[in-house]
């Protein structure tokens, strides 16, 4: 197999002239503002929350990561390799109102990532996904509201509240339809921010993610694979068929380094004090993607079936969400083409495969993160 564009040290730590400096907006300081700023992740763990730590702690942000390593979830202590000394990790729940009471505190931006991002398994287990996305969230804002009002929370919503698509592309004012319950359960959360700001004034953003992709996203096994993308990106690192469902569903795509572009926009910008904010990406159809993938990756076939019954109740068909909003308020637009971010993500798994292949392997990390990864948090005490 060919190596792709980019590359990351033996940490896992993309280099420069790779994804973590691709999106570096050339000659853009707005960012120069995070410089020694607080900041809380909860999820941190994970692929958009660590991506976002790796990218906050080059400009100098003071980083705290809440994580609660739930094993099917995209946790992983590899994911902060290259960073580890220089964040702050804390194994915590965000349903637990003590330990956000505490955790907030002092925190200037807290990014609201941590959740339960399966769409399938929202529907096979629908409370679980409730108290995850909705009581989490919740719980952080209502911990903001007793013991840290000051802080800027920003959101990351999904694209799936809108339901099927009634025009395309989707923009903000689309009737909100969800069709499965991770959608309900991310609605609400919204709702919450929103509630937050208007009735406590505490400043919220929330942004509408579509598929989102890049390294350090989970891997674990094709049941602990979420988003089809990132199970197509497992099979041609494998050298395995993709296999399209359908194929003619036009879907967008989001790199992950652009998402966190977006969330530190928000984050940076009055403006967007209580507003909800669509990101997309540039679209395909499935087929369209797979092909890419397999020229990109040097090689690769397709499988073309039906999609499965408990798939298309749930499916949306063709999507493409508009981001004229945030390009208009915050100047935010996708940088990275499909070809560039799907190179650097499958150069990224060739590399850091034994890291992210196996749960076990991933569990076992875990508990090396835990005995060496850990940090007292004594910058956590109150400002
Ligand atoms: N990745 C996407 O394409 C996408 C699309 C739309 C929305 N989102 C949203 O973005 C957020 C981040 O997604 P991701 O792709 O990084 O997922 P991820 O699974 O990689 O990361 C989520 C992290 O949250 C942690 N977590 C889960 N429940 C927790 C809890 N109760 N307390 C503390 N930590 C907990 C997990 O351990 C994991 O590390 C999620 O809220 C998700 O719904 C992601």
């Amino acid at each position: 197999m060919t190596a792709a564009a980019g590359s990351g040290d033996a940490n896992g730590a993309l280099s420069a002239g790779t994804a973590a400096a691709a999106v570096q907006p050339a000659g853009d300081d707005r960012y120069r503002a995070f410089s020694g700023t607080r900041c809380l992740i909860t999820g941190g763990l994970g692929f958009i929350g660590s991506n976002l730590a790796h990218r906050l702690v080059s400009l100098g942000a003071r980083v705290l990561i809440v994580d609660s390593l739930i094993p099917s979830y995209g946790g992983n202590f590899f994911n902060i390799a290259g960073v580890r000394d220089r964040v702050h990790v804390n194994v915590a729940d965000v349903r637990d109102p003590n330990a956000m009471d505490y955790l907030v505190r002092g925190q200037d931006y807290i990014f609201n990532l941590a959740g339960q991002i399966g769409h399938l398994e929202s529907m096979e287990d629908p409370q679980t996904d409730l108290r995850i996305n909705t009581e989490g969230p919740l719980t952080v804002l209502d911990a903001c509201r007793r013991s840290n009002p000051r802080a800027k929370v920003l959101y990351a919503s999904t694209r799936q509240v809108y339901g099927r698509p009634q025009y395309l592309p989707v923009d903000e004012r689309h009737p909100l339809a969800p069709i499965d319950c991770n959608a309900v359960s991310n609605l609400a959360a919204e709702y919450y921010h929103r509630v937050y700001t208007a009735a406590h004034g505490i400043r919220t953003a929330c942004l509408r993610l579509t598929n989102t992709y890049g390294p350090r996203q989970m891997m674990k096994d094709e049941r602990g694979v979420y988003a089809f993308i990132w199970l197509w990106i497992r099979r041609i690192v494998d050298g395995e068929p993709l296999v399209v469902m359908g194929g003619r569903q036009v879907r967008d795509f989001t790199y992950v380094d652009d998402c966190v572009d977006a969330l530190l926009r928000a984050a940076a910008s009055p403006r967007a004090d209580g507003e909800v904010y669509n990101l997309g990406g540039q679209a395909a159809s499935l087929m369209d993607l797979a092909e890419l993938m397999i020229e990109v990756a040097g090689g690769g076939e397709t499988v073309v079936t039906e999609l499965p019954a408990e798939r298309r109740a749930i499916d949306p068909g063709s999507t493409e969400l508009s981001y004229e909003k945030i390009k208009t308020e915050l100047g935010w637009e996708p940088r990275t083409t499909l070809r560039e971010g799907l190179a650097r993500t499958i150069a990224f798994y060739r590399q850091h495969r034994e890291r992210y292949w196996s749960a076990a392997d991933v569990a076992e990390q875990q508990i090396g993160g835990l005995q060496l990864g850990l940090q007292l948090p004594s910058a956590l005490d109150p400002a």
